[in-house]
């Protein structure tokens, strides 16, 4: 049994929620790892905090990080051959992180294939600015197509400030929630920290992830782990749990 109340009491993620579902863990791909040493480190550390599966996030967004599936693909199949060679004890698969523009949209309108993980998600994020013009259109497209879309980290996007109802209407429409375990700890910004608390309140949240890119945001996700907002997440029926 959690106690929400024993402040001393430190709970690492990964032995809770075993599975994680957004991370830049392939070296040199995207603004995440940049070498395969910087990965087998960070996926020590991901063993360490608990975790035995890992999916793998990297950026796909048009003008930075033209990633493809194969090149994921072949990223993925070396991290595994190296974690397996440091005797690493993680199952680690690989999906992305899609970008929401006009290249997305594209894609989606030519029957590209896209790549999900579990039982059919999409993980995608926006601009932290504005609202995608492509969202209404994106969601109801994907969910034609029986693909499950999550918003990574909704709790940072600043026009959701304030606005949890527009979150709210998000999921009516069939989108699922990831937040950020760093949100809680004030990583980001006061606001992002409030959206994230308002959001495990009102127990809009499906799924909760490390968006991890380099070792210090493990570092933090541990300090996380004695905070009550992240243990009343994890009293939520998070989904990680059932993949
Ligand atoms: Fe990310």
């Amino acid at each position: 049994m959690i106690s929400w109340f024993n402040k001393k009491e430190v709970i690492f993620p990964g032995n809770d929620i075993k599975t994680d579902i957004h991370s830049h863990l392939i070296p040199g791909i995207d603004d995440g790892s940049q070498s395969m040493e910087e990965s087998i480190a960070l996926l020590r550390k991901f063993e360490e905090m608990g975790y035995s599966h890992l999916i793998t996030t990297p950026h796909i967004m048009q003008d930075y990080f033209a990633n493809t599936s194969d090149i994921i693909q072949n990223g993925l199949s070396q991290l595994r051959s190296e974690a397996l060679k440091n005797k690493i004890n993680l199952s680690i698969d690989a999906a992305a992180e899609y970008y929401l523009d006009e290249f997305l949209f594209e894609k989606l309108n030519k029957n590209d294939q896209l790549l999900t993980f579990g039982n059919q998600y999409l993980l995608f994020e926006m601009s932290f600015m504005s609202v995608s013009p492509y969202l209404n259109e994106f969601i109801f497209k994907l969910r034609s197509k029986g693909i499950r879309p999550i918003l990574a980290h909704a709790e940072r996007y600043s026009y959701y400030f304030g606005k949890v109802d527009a979150i709210e209407d998000l999921i009516e429409r069939g989108v699922f929630i990831q937040l950020n375990i760093n949100s809680l700890t004030g990583y980001y910004t006061k606001p992002v920290r409030k959206l994230a608390e308002q959001l495990i309140d009102r127990q809009l949240v499906h799924f909760i992830g490390t968006d991890c890119h380099r070792m210090d945001h493990l570092d933090r996700i541990n300090e996380a782990s004695s905070l009550k907002y992240f243990k009343k997440a994890l009293n939520l029926p998070l989904l990680n749990r059932t993949l």
